[in-house]
């Protein structure tokens, strides 16, 4: 959720700082905004509602000069989306300017404490709060502006990732954060500054993730200097990121969705490299052996998670239950986080997250982890708060996503879900010798599959065209496939704002039936396994109502081809692993139905990709 991004050094920064805000567009954001420092040391701010490219043109031939910048897209919390409300701000004198991304959650009171004192607000922003409290502090203390922002952060409740300047100290920037991401490149003479990892790679692959409540330096002339709030120093840890240019590009595809979708067979490959091991007929996974009797010895297991993650944590919990005999609850973290759940060192919390940087999933784990639990992480981007904060984990390694809407980081969660309970089921001795060889095997399997659905692209973009008008949608599974149901219901409004809703099949006759007619398309997943004839009672229940029905079935299928009004045939599977087969489909329909709308497939509006404010 917003971008920041920074840059100090020799060259020049505006170039830098455009091209960094537009590699975290994919974040989602309303409005942007730039601050340099000039030869002259100018603070020059140029700010504009909409789009990087509407700043830009703002920005036009306005002086862009200075080899010190910060630039920031804004997710507006506080305050609507609008000039005066974006970032960077100024404060009252004008020597400082700000960018944060969070949310200052006792600003109402430190605003009127600063407005008793004369200070005056241009924008109805939490943010601007913090600059003119950082300025108070700076001239009524007659501090530097490292000592003031220390001070004001820790008058601060909330979460922030900060960068600052000031215009009478032109060789640095100053940045903090608590819990909202924040990193730093580290060049030759340089420094960067930004989000996450993306507009960096280009430029260096050192970096430094800073903590909670880290204040840094970037001052070209120094080596990088970080305290915390406490003023005690801490050593700055530089890793190196093993991230490709061309991970972060859409490769010929018109979307990063389409290209994340394409994208899944190599993903599942990479997510089961050196875990999954047909010849030798096992599933292996670092963490589980680490931690082995921890996660044997567990009364149950909690998976919290927000989203398409929560989706994958209902198939995950169907999965172990399965093969594991644990019970496993599933949560969402905004309302786990809120309860106060009965928890404790007997039980292990596993926290799926594509970003790693979730709020709520990010403050379920600080809560269990308070509570006694053992944390187990799933996430996509390595380095990111959720993993730093976990007993262990497992990285689903599925490369950046950058399209909104989850993709492939969907089915590589299911995928490690789907390992771990293979390995703890094997640990534990709950699953046959036979049962696991034939797991195993079929797993590995998945990709080749999930290239077969692929091929069908074309169909079902002119299927899609179809439902283009539609106001409305159904989705209906059972089993394994009920989530799967939940996930293509998200993936449609997420990106065409049709209303779709996702039921388990049977639950339709207490509710949803009563919406069925003939303006109605109901996708329903009725592939050959244990719930085909129920299923196939409920679409004829569908049909006798006039509902239009997509079905997703089996190759061969010779029953519902003939009652359903369009099928899509995939190739079989174990029931456990459909989701990853029939998950594809749905991800397909969602984003042609989309695209025929016109609408902004990757960045869809009021979404952001990472959901750092709760
Ligand atoms: C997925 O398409 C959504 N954009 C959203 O539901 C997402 O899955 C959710 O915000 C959780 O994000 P995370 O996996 O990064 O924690
Ligand atoms: N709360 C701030 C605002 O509304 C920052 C939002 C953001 O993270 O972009 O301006």
């Amino acid at each position: 959720m917003c971008g920041i991004v920074g840059y100090i050094g020799k060259r020049q920064a505006y170039p830098i700082l455009i091209k960094g805000l537009k590699r975290l567009e994919y974040r989602g954001y309303d409005s942007a905004g730039v601050a340099l420092i000039n030869e002259g040391c100018d603070l020059n701010v140029y700010k504009a509602k909409g789009k990087v490219s509407d700043l830009e043109e703002y920005v036009g031939d306005k002086d862009i000069s200075g080899v010190v910048g910060i630039a920031h897209t804004r997710w507006a919390t506080h305050g609507e989306p609008c000039q005066v409300n974006a970032h960077p701000h100024y404060s009252s004198s004008g020597n400082l300017a700000l960018i944060h991304n969070g949310i200052i959650e006792n600003y109402a009171t430190l605003k009127a404490k600063l407005q008793a004192k004369g200070y005056l607000f241009k924008s109805s922003t939490d943010t601007e709060v913090l600059v003119q409290l950082i300025e108070y502090i700076q001239t009524n203390k007659n501090l530097e502006l490292l000592e003031a922002v220390k001070i004001a952060l820790r008058s601060v409740i909330g979460a922030y990732a900060i960068a600052v300047l000031d215009k009478r100290m032109p060789g640095q920037i100053i940045a903090a954060r608590k819990s909202s991401p924040l990193v730093v490149g580290v060049g030759e003479g340089e420094f960067f500054l930004a989000s996450d990892a993306s507009p960096i790679v280009e430029f260096t692959d050192k970096v430094v993730y800073l903590d909670d409540e880290e204040v840094a330096v970037l001052n070209p002339a120094e080596e990088l200097k970080v305290v915390n709030l406490h003023n005690v120093g801490v050593n700055p840890e530089v890793k190196t990121i093993d991230l490709e240019l061309s991970q972060l590009e859409k490769g010929g595809y018109p979307h990063f969705m389409l290209k994340e979708i394409f994208e899944q067979p190599d993903c599942l490959n990479d997510c089961m490299r050196g875990r999954v091991n047909v010849e030798a007929n096992h599933v292996v996974l670092s963490a589980v052996i680490d931690h082995k009797e921890r996660l044997l010895a567990a009364r149950r297991f909690i998976i919290v998670a927000c989203g398409t993650s929560w989706h994958a944590g209902l198939i995950g919990k169907h999965v172990i239950e399965n093969f594991c005999r644990i019970p496993v609850e599933v949560e969402y973290a905004s309302e786990f986080r809120y309860r106060n759940p009965v928890i404790d060192e007997r039980d292990v919390v596993i926290a799926v997250s594509q970003s790693g940087e979730t709020a709520d999933t990010l403050a379920a784990v600080e809560m269990a982890k308070k509570k006694g639990a053992f944390i187990y992480g799933i996430c996509n981007a390595v380095g990111s708060s959720i993993p730093r904060n976990t007993h262990t984990g497992s990285y689903i390694h599925v490369g950046p996503e950058i399209g909104v809407a989850s993709t492939k980081a969907f089915t590589g969660q299911v995928t490690v879900l789907t390992m771990l309970a293979l390995c703890l089921a094997k640990e534990k001795q709950t699953i046959d010798e036979a049962a696991y060889l034939q797991l195993v095997e079929e797993l590995s399997r998945v990709p080749d599959k999930m290239k077969q659905v692929l091929e069908m692209n074309g169909r079902i973009a002119e299927l899609s065209r179809i439902f283009t008008y539609a106001h409305n949608f159904l989705y209906l599974g059972r089993g394994y496939n009920y989530p799967v149901a939940l996930e293509g219901a998200l993936k449609l409004k997420e990106i065409s704002y049709i209303h779709a809703e996702g039921y388990p099949a049977a639950e339709m006759k207490h509710g949803p039936i009563a919406l069925i007619d003939a303006e109605m398309p109901v996708v329903v997943i009725a592939t050959q396994n244990g719930m085909y004839e129920k299923i196939l009672s409920n679409i004829q229940e569908i049909k006798a109502r006039k509902g239009k029905v997509i079905a997703i079935v089996t190759e061969g299928d010779q029953v519902i081809s003939k009652l359903a009004d369009d099928v899509i045939e995939l190739p079989g599977t174990l029931e456990c692993l459909e989701p990853l087969i029939t998950t594809i489909p749905l991800q397909m329909l969602a984003y042609h139905i989309a695209v025929c709308k016109g609408k902004d497939v990757d960045q869809p509006r009021n979404l952001a990709k990472s959901v750092t404010v709760e």
